[in-house]
Order: C-alpha cells, then sequence, then structure tokens
C-alpha cells in the first residue's frame, strides 16, 4: 500500500524545502520529492549559491590587484588559479546541499528521489531514474518546482559556448569576449564574475536601461559605473541570431527599433533573458490545474490552485523570481495547512543584485510613485559623504530614500553601494513596521558605518543631512 503524508511537496528549492521544514515543525508528517541528485533546487545548486561563491572570489582578485596597492599592501599581481576558485564553488554548494539533507533527516522528512506527477487530486506519483514507480498517498500537495532559463528563437543553447547562468557558472577558461544577452541581474552578476577575472564583456539589451524594475536613478548611475569597469553596453539592441564559426561565435544584432544590422564577434554567449516556470510532466493539464499567459500556476491569495489540496508557492507562480520570497511563501502554506494566519507582505521584498558596488532596493520607485500618483517627498545622500566609506575605498552611490509626502511613511529604499544588501533590511524592518523617515532619522547608528548613510538619507527627508 501506497505510503500516505499530511503534506507532499514537489521540488526542493528554497520554496519547497522551507515549507517542507515549517511543515514538520508545525506537526504535519510530510514527504518531499526532487528529481536532481542533491537537494536546493536552483538556488543552491546552479544559482544564488554558486555565483554568490564566484562573485566574492572574483571580487577579492579584483581587490587584489586594484585596491590592495592603494592600501599599501603589496603583494605583486595576482595570479587565477581557475580550476581552484571553480572548486570553491562546487565545495561551497555540497557544503549547502547537504545541509538541506540534513535539515531533512532532523526534521523527519521522507525523501522521494525522482520525478513527481500528480497523478489525482490526494496522489503523487514518482518515477525514479531507473523507471521505478512510487505511490504516494497525501492531503494536501504543494507545487514547488521553480523555473528555467528562457530562451531566444533559433538559438541552441549548448552550455558551453552558448550557455545560460548554468553554463557560465562553470566555465573552463575566461574567454577573452563574452557577450550577454539581457541587462538584468544574471547578466550583471554572472558578466562582473567573468570581466573581473579578465573577459570583455558587452551587454546587449532590448530596452534603453539596464535592470528593469529597479529605480532607473539607481540603474543609470550603476551602468556608468559598471562602464568605468570595463563593460561595453549596447541597450536598445536586440539579438536575432548566433552562428557557430571555427573560432568562436558571430552575433547579429539588431536596433530593437528596427534599423541596420550589424554583427558582433565573441567566445562566449550568456543568454539571460528572464527565466519561466517549470511545470513540465506535473500532469496539470491532465487535471486541469489553470495557468496563466506566461505559464505560471494561478493560485489564489492563499496559494491554492483551482483544485482543492492542490497548492503552488515560489517560481512556478506570479511574483518575482527570488529565493526569499519563495522561502516565505513556503512558510506562509505550511502556516496555513496548519491552520494558521500564513502570510506575505509583497510591498516589503527586497531585491539585491550582488555585484561590486551592490545594489539594493526594497518597496516602491520613483517610477512606482509617480505611475501611482503617490504624492512622495525624496532624498539622497552619498557615501563620498560617509567616513567609513572613505577609509574603505567605498565612496561609490549613494541611498536614497522615498517616503509619503503627507504622512512621512517610508515607501522606498534603494541603495548602489558596498554592502547595500546588508543595509537594505534596516529599511525593510522599517517599512513592516510601518515606520516614517523621522523613525529612522532618529534612531541612533553606530560610527563610522555604512549604514550611517541610510539614517542621512532619513535626516535629509526632515531638517536635513548633517554631512552634505
Ligand atoms: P527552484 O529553486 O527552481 O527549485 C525547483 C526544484 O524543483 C528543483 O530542484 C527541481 O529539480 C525540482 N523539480 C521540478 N519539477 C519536478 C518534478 N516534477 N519532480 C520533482 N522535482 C521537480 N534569487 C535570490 O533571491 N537571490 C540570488 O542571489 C539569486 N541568484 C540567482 C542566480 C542564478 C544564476 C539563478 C538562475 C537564479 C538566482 N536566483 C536568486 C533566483 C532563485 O534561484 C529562485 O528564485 C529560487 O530558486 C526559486 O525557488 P523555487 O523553490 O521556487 O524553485
Ligand atoms: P531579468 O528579468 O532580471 O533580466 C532579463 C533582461 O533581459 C531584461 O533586462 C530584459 O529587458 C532583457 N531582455 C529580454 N529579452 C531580450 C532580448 N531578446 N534581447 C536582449 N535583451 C532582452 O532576468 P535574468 O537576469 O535572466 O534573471 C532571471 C531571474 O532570476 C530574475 O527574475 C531574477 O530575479 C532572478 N535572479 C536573481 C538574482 C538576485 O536576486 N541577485 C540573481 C540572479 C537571478
Amino acid at each position: 500500500m501506497a505510503e500516505s503524508f499530511d503534506l507532499t511537496v514537489i521540488g526542493t528549492g528554497p520554496g519547497g524545502y522551507v515549507c517542507a521544514i515549517r511543515a514538520a515543525q508545525l506537526g504535519m508528517k510530510v514527504a518531499v520529492v526532487e528529481k536532481w541528485p542533491s537537494f536546493g533546487g536552483t538556488c543552491l545548486n546552479i544559482g544564488c549559491i554558486p555565483s554568490k561563491a564566484l562573485l566574492h572570489a572574483s571580487e577579492m582578485f579584483e581587490e587584489a590587484g586594484h585596491t590592495f596597492p592603494q592600501l599599501g599592501i603589496e603583494v605583486g599581481a595576482p595570479k587565477l588559479n581557475l580550476p581552484a576558485m571553480m572548486a570553491h564553488k562546487d565545495d561551497t554548494v555540497a557544503s549547502n546541499t547537504g545541509g538541506i539533507e540534513y535539515l531533512f533527516k532532523k526534521n523527519k522528512i521522507t525523501a522521494f528521489k525522482g520525478t513527481g506527477k500528480i497523478a489525482a487530486q490526494g496522489k503523487v506519483t514518482v518515477t525514479a531514474e531507473d523507471g521505478s514507480e512510487t505511490g504516494i498517498e497525501t492531503k494536501n500537495i504543494v507545487i514547488a518546482t521553480g523555473s528555467v532559463s528562457a530562451n531566444l528563437p533559433g538559438i541552441e543553447i549548448d552550455e558551453e559556448k552558448i550557455v545560460t547562468s548554468t553554463g557560465a557558472l562553470k566555465l573552463d577558461k575566461v574567454p577573452d569576449n563574452l557577450l550577454v544577452i539581457g541587462a538584468g541581474v544574471i547578466g550583471l552578476e554572472l558578466g562582473s564574475v567573468w570581466a573581473r577575472l579578465g573577459a570583455k564583456v558587452t551587454v546587449v539589451e532590448f530596452l534603453d536601461r539596464i535592470l528593469p524594475g529597479m529605480d532607473l536613478d539607481v540603474a543609470k548611475q550603476f551602468q556608468r559605473m559598471l562602464s568605468k569597469q570595463g563593460f561595453d553596453f549596447k541597450l536598445g539592441t536586440k539579438v536575432t541570431g548566433i552562428e557557430k564559426t571555427e573560432s568562436g561565435l558571430v552575433a547579429s544584432l539588431e536596433p530593437a527599433a528596427g534599423g541596420e544590422a550589424s554583427t558582433l564577434e565573441t567566445d562566449i554567449a550568456l543568454v539571460s533573458i528572464g527565466r519561466i516556470p517549470f511545470t513540465d510532466g506535473l500532469g496539470l493539464d491532465d487535471l486541469g490545474i489553470e495557468r496563466d499567459k506566461r505559464g505560471r500556476v494561478v493560485t489564489n491569495g492563499h496559494y491554492k490552485t483551482n483544485l482543492d489540496g492542490i497548492y503552488a508557492i515560489g517560481d512556478v507562480i506570479a511574483g518575482p523570481m527570488l529565493a526569499h520570497k519563495a522561502e516565505d511563501e513556503g512558510i506562509a502554506i505550511a502556516e496555513i495547512l496548519a491552520g494558521q494566519a500564513g502570510h506575505v507582505n509583497y510591498d516589503v521584498i527586497p531585491g539585491v543584485v550582488y555585484t561590486n558596488p551592490e545594489v539594493a532596493s526594497v518597496g516602491k520607485t520613483e517610477e512606482d510613485l509617480k505611475a501611482e500618483g503617490i504624492a512622495y517627498k525624496a532624498a539622497k545622500f552619498p557615501f563620498t559623504a560617509n567616513g567609513r566609506a572613505k577609509a574603505m575605498l567605498a565612496p561609490q552611490g549613494f541611498v536614497k530614500i522615498l517616503a509619503d509626502k503627507e504622512t512621512d511613511r517610508v515607501l522606498g529604499c534603494h541603495i548602489v553601494g558596498k554592502g547595500a544588501g546588508e543595509m537594505i533590511h534596516e529599511a525593510a524592518v522599517l517599512m513592516e513596521f510601518g515606520g516614517s523617515a523621522e523613525d529612522l532619522a532618529r534612531t541612533c547608528h553606530a560610527h563610522p558605518t555604512m549604514s550611517e548613510a541610510v539614517r542621512e538619507a532619513a535626516l535629509g527627508l526632515g531638517d536635513g543631512s548633517i554631512h552634505i
């Protein structure tokens, strides 16, 4: 007879594994189904974690060459050992995915290795790699099958020369030239890795700006910083094809608005034009589970699909494709299934681009506020006026805070600067509690810290910043 569970989670990315752990903590008997050899999904295996390992290592490499001498440290020109850097990345991945295995055991979660298919409400079939099938009976099912890279029509990904992020995380040599298609988060993060290690990076972006969705002020300043780091941007341009030649690749480019075509030679092309939800093989069509035009599983405010007992979270549903959004939804649905009031505040989901400097954002952008007709006030504080930033040779960037003109409630915060990804949480916590710019401005901040720039920006919304 099939084993029976309170909850079966299909997919063990940040959405699925966090959901399974919280559900087990709340007393449910939980199963997970995972088709990959290791747990942790895109994020731990081929996404957040390996990319951050390479971003950190390549940043250290760059600092050793450029920043150390300015600090009076003479170590000579740094020499790249790419296999060792990749080994650091692989070790980091293994240690994180192994951690999930440990947490599953600790929380008495039963893991099924294989591809999960929803056979009916309350029934999941797992097909292992050897073709054997196992049936699971379950009160509830959570679909957490994530997303995969989107592709351009007519361009064949081989993960060696024409790569997605997966191939770009394991190149065996530094390319002389790297063409990045799409100036979004993946393109700029992985472009940074290879640029720091010596590649000439050209970014082709369809729109007339980088990082769509981020505050435009921040995106413009950040683009100038990346250009100084050697990035070449071709905005308002699309790639219409890529031809493989003996020596590498030749990409065909066209202005997005139409016009004269051109070509660009490169060694490697990274296709980073977004990700699409992944539901192949789940049997959703047979069951009549609704998806929207973009292939995302349609859910109500409580993550329920149109069928009772079947829920979905993470990249496979609407909303930002971010690990922490998936995790929070995992906790929320586990709480809802346990009879609690699980909830995610979609107005306060930070977004971080882990480049150097980092770009971090939470809440509304100026463009959002203008479009929504909300009266707001804005203040900016530059890191050039922050003592700690000067001491660390990190004076680039600024903090920008947006607050309601009438009530002073903080509506958004946007930071470009070293450590922006840590500092942004100061604004996130404030916003979660409905705090005002004055609340932030009156909070004593340790000196000397980069975070003082956040307070200074908040002071700028009142009687004025002190240090500018
Ligand atoms: P996923 O992590 O995609 O996991 C889905 C899992 O489901 C996979 O393990 C898959 O094998 C499994 N699966 C699918 N179908 C089945 C099936 N039928 N049966 C069994 N198993 C199945 N986000 C951030 O917040 N910060 C970052 O720094 C960041 N960096 C990223 C870098 C890169 C290069 C990429 C590609 C993404 C990055 N992301 C980042 C995005 C982040 O990885 C995703 O938002 C997150 O992984 C989504 O989690 P998820 O649980 O919804 O799905
Ligand atoms: P993205 O949506 O961030 O950026 C894609 C870019 O490609 C956009 O600027 C878009 O205008 C452009 N584009 C689309 N079609 C194009 C075309 N034909 N030619 C040229 N440009 C084109 O997608 P990306 O970078 O692939 O990342 C996917 C997801 O992964 C994102 O949703 C992101 O949230 C997540 N991610 C998050 C990270 C983080 O939080 N640090 C890191 C990496 C990925």
